[in-house]
């Protein structure tokens, strides 16, 4: 496959941006080799500078749950951008995507509008603060929540352990109002309340959490999380921004029946664009101004375009069936490669939820921590990526990610992927044992 042109793009890119792209985990770096530069998509295929094509399972990491340039997502954008791009004054289309929110989803009453999923937490935590009047958050380990100051710390290796901030340029004062626990840990969230009793504003956590493998929690940690803030006056924030409108209309909230206290959304609520919110209850969005005394603000938040295609893209999301069809073809996929890795006796297991999957080099049955990922083992996903790419399979290029099938994706296109899917395994292993 012959990628020259992305080549030299990437090469005139690094003169340009640092590492060459505007977010790092495009530049390849733990894939290894060149970024492709992608220039249109359609459907569930992309194409590359090069003109080469791949079946998308990034999916620009999750927005694009209908798949590229959906022709009801286009025309509404088209529509609107005739009209002007921007007024920073109300528009009626906010209130179109809010109702259409609001209205079908249990668990939020009012929303704020801002654009991208960054913007969303930071603010859902500025509001927990302001609400409670308390500073510290409890964080988990293996969930991101954007590059938002305080919530871009790991964990140490104790069981509660005050954060150490995972970039440069944060202050320690920042990082040490952050919690951070292991996932699904009960006793772990138990002594962390009881050591910061009365200091701690919520409880954060990816309620599928997708950004470090698919840590897929027990519903009874979720449910004693909801348990145990209620009774300690702690805000329970849902980053739904992966999980939000993709696992369900109502996401994980819906799907494990949890009511949280805030949740923030991004991605497919955009439709492509870049749009993010945060929503919660009436007397929680109270507190934001220009109703409350929590500040937060956009120039371009509610844009008109931007909502146009979050509008277009969720009510075709409220259709009958969309979400039960979504996970029926992913599984039918995904079942099609466990079985040939298990006949094989491949260490390899795919896990999903909903239409988001993610690739295990393991043989586990059950991963709940980013712990119990072994790094080595991702050694295997570097030459299975690059197979993938050679076969016309476009992934994100990390063992840590997750993939996503769009409703764009056919049956004989998920039937084609498996294949190729069960072509690099064999290449990949095949491969190992070389080494
Ligand atoms: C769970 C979660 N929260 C927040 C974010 C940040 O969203 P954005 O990249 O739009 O700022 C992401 C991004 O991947 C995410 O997965």
């Amino acid at each position: 496959m012959e990628r020259s042109k992305s080549e030299s793009l990437f090469e005139k890119a690094k003169t340009l941006m640092p590492g060459g792209v505007n977010s790092p985990v495009r530049a390849f770096k733990s894939v290894g080799g060149t970024p492709v530069f992608i220039k249109k998509g359609l459907g569930a295929k992309i194409w590359d500078e090069d003109d080469n094509e791949y079946l998308d399972f990034c999916c620009s990491w999750g927005p694009l749950i209908l798949g590229h340039a959906n022709p009801k997502v286009v025309e509404a954008i088209q529509n609107t951008v005739a009209e002007g791009t921007s007024f920073g004054t109300p528009t009626k289309l906010e209130n179109q995507l809010a109702e259409l929110i609001v209205s079908n989803h249990s668990y939020v009453d009012k929303v704020r509008f801002v654009s991208s999923g960054t913007e969303a937490t930071m603010s859902a935590l500025r509001l927990a603060r302001g609400v409670t009047g308390k500073n510290k958050v409890i964080k988990f380990e293996g969930c991101y929540h954007g590059h938002v100051d305080s919530l871009l710390v790991k964990a140490g290796s104790g069981l509660a352990t005050l954060g150490t901030s995972t970039s440069a340029g944060i202050p320690e004062s920042f990082a040490q109002e952050t919690i951070v626990l292991p996932l699904n840990d009960k006793e772990a969230v138990e002594k962390a309340i009881e050591d910061y009793r009365g200091q701690i504003a919520c409880i954060a956590i990816e309620p599928i959490p997708a950004n470090n493998g698919l840590l897929i929690q027990g519903p009874e940690f979720l449910k004693f999380l909801r348990e145990i803030c209620t009774r300690e006056n702690i805000l329970l924030f849902f980053d739904e921004v992966i999980s939000g409108f993709r696992i369900g209309f109502e996401g994980a909230s819906g799907y494990y029946g949890i009511s949280p206290d805030l949740l923030a959304f991004g991605k497919v609520i955009g439709g492509g664009l870049p749009v993010g919110a945060y929503g919660a209850s009436n007397e929680v969005m109270s507190n934001v101004a220009p109703e409350g005394d929590v500040y937060q603000a956009g120039t371009l938040s509610g844009n008109p375009v931007a909502m146009s295609a979050g509008i277009a893209q969720l009510t075709e999301c409220l259709k009958p069936n969309f979400y039960a069809e979504l996970e029926d073809k992913t599984l039918t996929f995904i079942q099609k490669i466990n079985a040939f890795a298990e006949k094989e006796g491949f260490e390899f297991k795919i896990f999903n939820m909903g239409s988001i999957f993610w690739l295990s080099f393991s043989n586990d049955t059950k991963v709940v921590r980013s712990s119990q990922i072994d790094p080595t083992k991702l050694t295997r996903f570097k030459v299975f990526y690059h197979k993938l790419l050679e076969l016309g399979i476009y992934m994100g290029p990390s063992g840590y990610e997750v993939g996503f099938v769009s409703e764009a994706h056919t049956v004989e296109q998920l039937n084609w992927a498996a294949e190729q899917f069960q072509s690099a395994l064999r290449f990949c292993y095949q491969k190992q044992l070389e080494y």
